[in-house]
This record gives C-alpha cells, sequence and structure tokens, in this order.
C-alpha cells in the first residue's frame, strides 16, 4: 500500500492517523518502510529515499541503525529484555550520564522524557514543600498535565486541553523566555509557593532560541536565593549541545537534570539525575 492509503487505513484504528500530533501532515504524511545505517537513507513506502534531518526529533545522533547499537540490542533481546530486577548495566549507565553530565551525582532511569520531567517536578516538589512550579511559555517537557498549560505572566496556567483538571493547571505559572523582569516580578509575588523553574536551556520546541546573555546566570541565582530549584530539561540538548549538555556548553549548573531516548541510544527511555546532596536549598 502507498502512504494515502495507509494513511485511511490507519485513520480507521488510530485517532487522525497518527501516534503523535507532530506527525500530521496534510494531505497525509509519508509512511516510512526501513532506514539504513546512517542519516542519509531512510525510504519511505512510495519508493521515495530522503535524507533524514529530522532523527527521530533528535536521540538518533548516531543515525539510524547504527551497527553498535543494533549489535548490543540484539544481543541483549537473546538473553531477555525486561526482568522488573536490576542489572550491572544500569549501574554502567548511571556511572555514564554522571561521568558526562555536569551536575549529575546520582541518576534514575524512567521510560521516556516526559516521565522523566514529571518525576524531577515531583523529587522538587516532595523536596521543597512547595506546589507551584514555573516554566516558559512555549516550552514543551512531554505530555503529563504539570506543564500541558498555558499562561500569562504572573497569573495561574489554564489546562491547555482538555482533560487536564484546572486545579492542576492552577499550581503552574508561565513567563517568557529570556524576561528577566517577568521571572523576577514573579517570584517576588510568590515565589514561597514555588518548587521549581523547569526549563529548555535552549528553547527547541519553538525554533531554536538561545538564552540571552546572562540570563542562565541570572536564572541560576534568582531560584537558588528563592529556595526554587532549577530544572534544566536537556531532552533534546543532553549529549548533544556538547558532551555534557547545555549545562557544560554554558557554563550553568542546575539542580536536576532530564533526559529523554538520547540516553537508550534512541531507544524510549528518559532519566533524571541530580545531587546526593542539595546545594543550600532548603528541603522540608
Ligand atoms: C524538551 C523536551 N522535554 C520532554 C519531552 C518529552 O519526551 P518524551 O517524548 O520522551 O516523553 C520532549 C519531547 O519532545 C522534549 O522535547
Amino acid at each position: 500500500m502507498f502512504s494515502k492509503d495507509l494513511f485511511q487505513e490507519s485513520k480507521k484504528f488510530i485517532p487522525g492517523g497518527v501516534s503523535s500530533p507532530v506527525r500530521a501532515f496534510e494531505p497525509y504524511p509519508f509512511f516510512v518502510k526501513k532506514a539504513k545505517s546512517g542519516s542519509k537513507n531512510i525510504y519511505d513506502v512510495d519508493g521515495n529515499k530522503y535524507i533524514d534531518h529530522c532523527l527521530a526529533y533528535g536521540p538518533l545522533i548516531l543515525g539510524h541503525a547504527d551497527p553498535k547499537v543494533v549489535r548490543e540490542v540484539s544481543n541483549q533481546l537473546t538473553i531477555g529484555s525486561a526482568y522488573g530486577a536490576p542489572t550491572e548495566n544500569e549501574i554502567i549507565l548511571a556511572k555514564e550520564v554522571v561521568d558526562r553530565i555536569p551536575s549529575a551525582e546520582m541518576v534514575r532511569f524512567v521510560n521516556s522524557g516526559g516521565e522523566a520531567t514529571m518525576s524531577a517536578i515531583r523529587l522538587a516538589r516532595g523536596f521543597t514543600g512547595k506546589d507551584k512550579i514555573i516554566k516558559f511559555d512555549g516550552a514543551y517537557h512531554g505530555a503529563h498535565d504539570y506543564t500541558l498549560v498555558k499562561g500569562e505572566p504572573g497569573k495561574s496556567c489554564v489546562p491547555d486541553t482538555k482533560g487536564i483538571p484546572l486545579d492542576t493547571a492552577k499550581n503552574t505559572y508561565s513567563v517568557p523566555f529570556n524576561d528577566e523582569e517577568a521571572l523576577s516580578d514573579l517570584i517576588q509575588k510568590d515565589g514561597d509557593n514555588i518548587a521549581c523553574l523547569i526549563m529548555e536551556v535552549v528553547m527547541g520546541n519553538i525554533g531554536c532560541i538561545e538564552p540571552k546573555k546572562g540570563f542562565l546566570e541570572f536564572v541560576r541565582k534568582i531560584t537558588e536565593e528563592n529556595n526554587i530549584l532549577l530544572i534544566f530539561d536537556e531532552v533534546i540538548t543532553g549529549f548533544r549541545l556538547s558532551r555534557g549538555g547545555a549545562q557544560e556548553y554554558y557554563g550553568v549548573t542546575p539542580d536536576l537534570t532530564t533526559m529523554g531516548k538520547i540516553v537508550g541510544g534512541g531507544l524510549p527511555m528518559g532519566a533524571f539525575a541530580g545531587k546526593k546532596r542539595n546545594n543550600g536549598i532548603n528541603s522540608t
């Protein structure tokens, strides 16, 4: 079947015909048949061959079907893929993350980038004993209720989609990126109730917007001074902007870092990492 026909068929079983809204294109998306090792060869069912600049939206930094990844994953499959018990490989991977990410001393592995950000936010809330969080306008941190919200500076957020309770959304504030005044005003107003600020260090989901000079230092200082944990969501930047991610590149370290499929060689998983002890920020 061609992409056009597969899309019609898909819509009978999958809402909208795709498993994520970003995959929906008019009049229909191309359906992939296969990809070969590297980035240059992705083929659709219609007989076209493309250079893949998207690479699964980032995690396939080694390209498709990297021989080393294929070999390791294939070997593992022959001895089982899930045990519900710890393995030595987890320690090896955790050490690798700690070695690379400047602020990481301990790591928890999860199933996706969204689960990583959700868990990091929960950890920050538990640690500080505060409920509210701050995100930046346009940032995407996964499809969970904490951050799938929208708002105006200084006001509590409202749900960005149906199904998210208003009571959940109102615990999140959203402020414009690179706007020191808006952030400072908000923290002055309600900092005592804010557990964490979560941010994409480079805004990857609304284009590619870098933090302006001094902004990260400002964010680091104002969060530290107000007992607000700083979370760098490095799902896009981790291990790519530099070996140690955006925090190494810009020289500013957060309290918690979140990562996505990049830690799984492109396979669905995630991780969040932080310090063994707090960094002068008070816990409850
Ligand atoms: C910055 C950022 N954080 C979190 C996520 C969610 O990751 P996942 O799709 O693995 O749940 C994404 C996904 O695109 C992302 O771009």
